[in-house]
């Protein structure tokens, strides 16, 4: 066993937090032998529910658990925390998208983004999930000065799974076949699910027409089926990109990551990209040439960042 790694996790009364907190307790992060002291940062009206959720972990008796920390205080929260899930934001309802819930989010990333920068352990990785994701981690970071940017990424796992999802529905063959995917741009309806270098043999009109739409969308059809925002895959994804940024990738991974002025995205803006995990750090696949089709397409979704962070200057 080696010593406990602390990891917070905000939201934790919420729905996907019921979910990532036993993914976590069971060591699907950083691995079956290191025990966890998990810290639940919660808003002071949702402390109790958060507590019956500590509660519920206790009961489950995980044997990684160290140690339960229910707060409503930043700085008790962040404290020295290796690990950030920020999850802890309103999500979108029937009809809206996800760029309508920036001012309802938006200052929940300044406030936090400031206590990570404050108090956290200096090699701390951030991974915001609440929406919109890609501009609430761009807050954050612009609020930790003291940390590198490269500390703060946004979750776009999900997208990428689901790419991978619907080109093993339509192959019938396993998620595990495909290489070489990546979803560019925003965790938004203009994302771009990018299958042009992966060993995928699909008709290119079902490609472009149905299965691009479908992955980009998906949220909003999950909350039209389900009758509320995914969860448990969204919680799913989180593990899967921070185990990722930490254990290491062979094959590519979808990660939204502070561009560094990589294939005409404005350098900051925390953007998905192909990328590989490498020595604990996400690397931007680099040298890829582009067709006008795929730079059209990430053209559009960095326009849509580019306008989120208009909308949120007065929060950098
Ligand atoms: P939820 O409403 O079930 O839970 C959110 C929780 O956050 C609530 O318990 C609330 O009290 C808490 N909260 C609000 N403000 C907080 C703050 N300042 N500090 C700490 N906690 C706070 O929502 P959910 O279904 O868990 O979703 C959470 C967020 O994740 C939403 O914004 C949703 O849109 C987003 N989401 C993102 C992805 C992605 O792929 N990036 C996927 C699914 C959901
Ligand atoms: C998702 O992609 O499922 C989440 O971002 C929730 C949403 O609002 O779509």
């Amino acid at each position: 066993m080696t010593q406990p790694v602390k990891i917070t996790v905000t939201g934790a009364a919420g729905n996907i937090a019921y979910s990532l907190l036993w993914r976590i307790a069971a060591g699907d992060v950083y691995g079956k032998d290191t025990p966890v002291d998990l810290a639940l940062l919660e808003i002071p009206a949702a402390v109790e529910k958060a507590q019956g959720v500590a509660m519920e972990l206790n009961d489950s008796a995980l044997p990684l658990v160290n140690s339960i920390t229910v707060t409503d205080d930043l700085k008790e929260a962040f404290e020295n925390t290796s690990a950030a899930f920020l999850v802890g934001a309103r999500p979108r309802s029937k009809g809206m998208e996800r760029a309508d819930l920036l001012e309802a989010n938006g200052a929940i990333f300044t406030k936090q983004g400031k206590a990570i920068n404050d108090y956290a352990a200096r090699d701390v990785r951030v991974l915001v999930v609440g929406n919109p994701a890609n501009t609430n981690a761009l807050i954050a970071a612009n609020n930790a000065p003291d940390l590198d940017n490269s500390q703060f990424n946004a979750l776009m796992r999900l997208d990428h799974n689901r790419t991978l999802s619907q080109l093993a529905l339509k192959t019938g063959k396993s998620t595990t076949d495909f290489t070489k995917v990546a979803v560019w741009g925003n965790h938004s309806a203009s994302q771009f699910p990018d299958i042009t270098y992966s060993n995928a043999e699909v008709d290119q009109d079902w490609y472009r027409e149905e299965m691009i739409p479908k992955v980009a969308k998906r949220g909003a059809e999950i909350i039209e089926v389900r009758g509320s925002s995914s969860a448990a895959s969204a919680a799913s994804a989180a593990v899967d990109h921070m185990h990722d940024w930490i254990h290491g990738t062979e094959d590519w991974r979808t990660a939204a990551v502070p561009s560094d002025g990589s294939y005409g995205v404005d350098e900051g803006l925390i953007c998905g990209f192909p990328t590989v995990s490498r020595n604990g750090q996400w690397e931007i696949v680099q040298g890829l040439e582009l067709t006008d089709f795929q730079k059209e397409r990430i053209e559009a979704s960095v326009a849509e960042l580019r306008e989120e962070r208009k909308a949120v200057a007065d929060l950098l």
